[in-house]
């Protein structure tokens, strides 16, 4: 087994062959929960604690689900009615929850680098949920597992990634681990959503979704992050979804075969036309989030073997 990470804090730090490790164990654990096969024992014994600061539905269920199927014991931490409300820093709050000695802590955060921080204070193992505009790696292992079972490989396939990409943390993500498996990546966006720097990416730029699209195996498209907006960025929704929107017309100029997908929150009418996003022939919006569970309980499971391994050989050197 490759996997010898304390935390599940980003992409950024994987080698590629962990990211296989991880996919590999998630793509067993999919067909298992389709099978209804359980694996209660897998984190028997263990705490995980769910933090998050900033609203989620998908994320928090799905990491509450994938603990629950592998024998955890989940405590949802609701923030917003915690002390943090009442001036706590989020030092204070990791230190407190350090004290209750929990095993994993899975966290998003507003701040880019928060979990980061916080995973440097604590003494279990630590996930990123989401942190600002930064990371969000597990969202990029589920699109990587989804799009690995769609089109049988995750090398040498044409991606575009299209939307609101400077304020994505799930286009970050994605770009980062996805050119680590070799692929070609093409960002679409309107030049005020294209994050600064991007030349540095290795990825193709293009403000044209009819020639973005042009012959690509997979279309990600991304919410328009409203709440990290501050004014500006678009004329209008309307125009937007003109522009930018994917409908059956601009889909036509992806391969024949291509897949669509999209994180959710879904802005029906906004990035995305509903058609297209309940069409069953291409959109694997559902199956992304089936694979979340599973990718989930990989990341969980890979995590807390070397939890108990550190801990073991921290128990013997204590014996010496
Ligand atoms: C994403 C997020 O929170 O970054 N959503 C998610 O995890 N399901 C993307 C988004 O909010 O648009």
């Amino acid at each position: 087994m490759t996997f010898n990470a304390a935390h599940l804090l980003g992409i950024e730090h994987l080698h590629p062959t962990e990211i296989t490790t991880l996919l590999d164990l998630a793509d067993t654990y999919a067909n298992d929960n389709r099978a209804g096969i359980a694996h209660k024992d897998v984190l028997a014994g263990l705490t995980q604690v769910n933090m998050f600061f900033e609203n989620s539905t998908r994320t928090q269920s799905s990491f509450e689900l994938a603990g629950k199927r592998l024998g955890a014991d989940v405590m949802n931490m609701s923030m917003a009615t915690s002390s943090v409300k009442k001036g706590e820093t989020l030092i204070d709050t990791a230190l407190t929850l350090n004290a209750m000695h929990p095993d994993l802590l899975v966290v998003r955060h507003g701040s880019s680098g928060a979990v980061d921080l916080l995973a440097q204070k604590v003494n279990c193992a630590v996930l990123n949920a989401g942190d600002g505009r930064h990371e969000h790696p597990t969202q990029a292992l589920l699109d990587a597992l989804t799009i690995r079972r769609a089109k049988g490989r995750l090398h040498r396939l044409n991606i575009a990634i299209c939307g609101d990409i400077a304020h994505s943390r799930v286009a970050r993500s994605n770009i980062l681990l996805l050119g680590k498996m070799e692929n070609r990546i093409r960002l679409i966006a309107p030049p005020t959503l294209m994050p600064s720097g991007v030349q540095e990416f290795g990825v193709e730029v293009y403000d044209d979704m009819r020639e973005g699209l042009k012959d690509v195996d997979v279309v990600m498209m991304l919410r328009l992050q409203k709440e990290r907006m501050d004014g500006g960025f678009i004329p209008s929704e309307r125009e937007y979804f003109h522009r930018f929107g994917l409908d059956a017309e601009k889909f036509a100029y992806a391969k024949e075969d291509a897949i669509v997908m999209h994180p959710g929150p879904m802005n029906r009418g906004v990035e995305i036309d509903g058609t297209i996003a309940d069409d069953i022939n291409h959109s694997v919006i559902q199956t992304q989030v089936e694979m979340g569970v599973a990718v989930r309980m990989a990341a969980m499971d890979l995590l807390a073997r070397n939890l108990r391994a550190r801990r073991a050989a921290e128990q013997q050197d204590t014996m010496v």
